[in-house]
């Protein structure tokens, strides 16, 4: 049985205080959750003081990136064992928005998400098409190179517990979800794909639809039989939706 997982990406949204505030108000609303995994990633700035307000609670801690390298002369940039360190347990891997504004491949996704393994960090690696390429017919073809290349020479029980996260471009932030057929349709297309590469794994590792989750679709989302949770952006920086979303019915 897969855990429904809920992740929130706050996106570079909100101040230290602010950050600590939701995640207060997260703590106590979700706190009788315990059939669904739940995850929320605010920007580096507002890790520690997340984690000071979460560790021990229900809800865990993830970034929204990570440089492949553990220490030394990369400016700017912010290693596996120091999220481990700020108390992550989980890192957002080639988010669409790092893959267009910040030259994120599926080189660079690859090299992250070992990264993240060696420090014990479970990733969560984003995949998805363009409105361009779903027009032009061509979504199984990006997303089957994504997976593949992306996705490669993971060993032992990395390849089991690796989280996807399927978000079209053209959902994300538009108020146009893809329809659950639509997400279906891909979720198990990718999970498909991953049993090629690792056999036996496609039925363990977790897919989570990401694009406009709103408490209102969420459920008829989760019914699908390969969706098994959301990467939520706009939705999770409010306390009472994302728990809204953490307490979805079946
Ligand atoms: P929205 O939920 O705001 O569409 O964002 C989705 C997303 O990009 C989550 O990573």
């Amino acid at each position: 049985m897969r855990k429904p997982l809920m992740a929130g990406n706050w996106k570079m949204n909100k101040t230290i205080a602010e950050s600590a505030d939701l995640a207060k108000a997260l703590k106590s609303a979700v706190s009788d959750v315990s059939a669904v995994e739940i995850l929320i990633c605010p920007t580096f700035t507002s890790l520690a003081a997340v984690n000071a307000e979460i560790k021990g609670t229900n809800i865990k801690l993830g970034a929204q990136n990570l440089f492949w390298e553990n220490k030394g002369a990369f400016t700017g940039e912010i290693s596996p064992t120091m999220l481990k360190d700020a108390g992550c347990s989980f890192v957002l891997i080639g988010h669409s928005e790092r893959r267009q504004y910040f030259g994120e491949t599926d080189e660079s996704v690859n090299k992250k998400t070992k990264a993240a393994f060696a420090a014990e960090l479970i990733p969560v690696v984003c995949v998805g098409e363009t409105l361009e390429e779903r027009e032009k017919n061509i979504t199984f073809k990006v997303i089957e190179k994504q997976v593949r290349n992306g996705l490669k020479d993971l060993h032992g029980d990395c390849a089991k517990i690796v989280v996807i996260a399927y978000e079209p471009v053209w959902a994300i932030g538009t108020g146009k979800t893809a329809s659950p057929d639509q997400a279906q349709e891909v979720h198990a297309f990718i999970r498909k794909i991953y049993d090629d590469m690792y056999k036996g794994a496609g039925e363990q590792i977790r897919i989570l639809y990401g694009g406009s989750v709103k408490p209102d679709n969420v459920s008829t989302l989760m019914q699908q039989p390969d969706i098994d949770g959301g990467l939520v952006g706009g939705a999770s920086l409010d306390a009472d939706s994302f728990t809204k979303l953490a307490k979805f019915a079946k």
